[in-house]
């Protein structure tokens, strides 16, 4: 008999054939509705994790960047990019025709503190920081332009109350760094779709303070083409129905609408915590990480009815909806296993950590079909 000589390649393929079988892809699914999107990290990128770009290629027609554009990654000292990993990225997203979201340009987290501050450590002049902010959104922007399709352009510009958030953009440069940041990036690339992003902008008290800002954009003519809903969302919240009324609200402004990070905790977690500000974290207990060895029947039953009940919404405001992106591939490689609360085992996606279709991963499937 022939002797089978397992390559990493064969292996790769035969583990892929035997975790996602003859299914369609997610995307296909999704064909005409909108597009399926991940979140890509480094051993993602790189291949070092070797199932990942196959399973990519078959499940998802868009890849956000999880880290690797970030300002501290891609600019991390002045006059320094880091452009590598950003560049295989978008190269593997171009040869698998997998389109390209750019995240992100301006944001409070992860910029290095040189950014607002003049070689001998004092504060930037507004005039200073506005050169610096077009410097790298021209060098980042110019670089992928007609590569990416659209870019997070200011990410979480707005507190829970509606205001706006203290940062050092809005201390140094005043109110309208986000007006300039558009105005830039459409400079940059007039062909990229320009996004506002935030977390819990569907609640009714953020939303109130992100009208206002594409409304401001829109009197001032200059292009916002789109809003992004995070979604870093949980077994118990939000209601479904603030997801319905905000895609509606921000679709009635002209906007696309896409949830850009989607994930579904399923993990007790103090509601003060739940959002994305990264910068709250709690101490770990172990009555907060039960499900080590894997998660219950029950629970996983509702982790399923959520994903379902959230894409019968999605799919009704299908015109609206242009992306629907996972933050990580797998359960295993989603951030939410280390925040809010560090060293927890979360199981908030749609693949198990060895690419398993999960149930909640049929009942999507199974919300698409219904609605053709
Ligand atoms: O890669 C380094 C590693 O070399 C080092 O040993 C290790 C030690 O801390 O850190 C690793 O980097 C971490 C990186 O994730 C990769 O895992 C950073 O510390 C950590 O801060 C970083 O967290 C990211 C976080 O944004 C902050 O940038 C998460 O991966 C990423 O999922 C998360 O994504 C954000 C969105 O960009 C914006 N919306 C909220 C969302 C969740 O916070």
């Amino acid at each position: 008999m022939k002797k089978i000589i397992l390559t990493p390649l064969l292996l790769t393929v035969m583990l892929l054939a035997s975790c996602s079988g003859d299914e369609k892809g997610l995307k296909d699914t999704f064909e005409g509705d909108f597009l399926i999107g991940t979140s890509m990290n480094m051993p993602q990128i790189t291949g070092r994790d070797t199932m990942a770009q196959p399973f990519i290629v078959k499940h998802f027609n868009s890849v956000t960047a999880e880290n690797c554009m970030k300002w501290e990654r891609i600019n991390p000292e002045p006059g320094r990019y880091e452009f590598t990993l950003a560049d295989s990225m978008v190269a593997f997203a171009l040869r698998n025709n997998i389109t390209v979201i750019g995240h992100v340009l301006v944001w409070h987290a992860q910029t290095p503190d040189w950014v607002f501050q003049d070689s001998l450590g004092n504060p930037l002049s507004r005039d200073a920081l506005l050169e610096r902010l077009k410097d790298h959104i021209f060098t980042v922007v110019g670089r992928y332009k007609g590569k990416v399709k659209g870019w997070d352009v200011v990410n979480e510009a707005v507190d829970e109350d509606g205001s706006l958030r203290q940062t050092k953009w809005l201390q140094i440069i005043g109110e309208d760094y986000i007006e300039m940041a558009f105005r830039y990036a459409n400079e940059a690339d007039p062909d990229a779709e320009l996004y506002y992003n935030d977390y819990n902008n569907e609640e009714r008290a953020k939303r109130a303070g992100v009208i206002p800002i594409i409304r401001n954009l829109q009197a001032k003519g200059i292009r916002v083409d789109g809003v992004g809903i995070q979604g870093h969302w949980h077994l118990d919240s939000p209601d479904m129905e603030i997801i319905d009324e905000s895609i509606g609200e921000y679709a009635a402004l002209g906007m696309k609408v896409m949830i850009t990070e989607l994930e579904i905790n399923v993990l007790p977690t103090p509601s003060w915590l739940y959002g994305a500000e990264i910068s709250r974290i709690a101490e770990y207990r172990d009555s907060l990480n039960p499900y080590v060895a894997g998660l219950p029947n029950s629970v996983e039953a509702q982790l399923t009815d959520r994903y379902a009940e959230l894409f019968r919404i999605l799919l009704k405001h299908d015109d609206a909806v242009t992306r629907v992106t996972f933050w990580g591939l797998h359960d295993g490689y989603s951030w939410k296993n280390g925040w809010p609360i560090p060293g927890r085992t979360n199981y908030p996606l749609l693949f198990d950590r060895d690419y398993n279709l999960k149930p909640a991963f049929h009942a999507v499937i199974d919300e698409a079909e219904k609605f053709k």
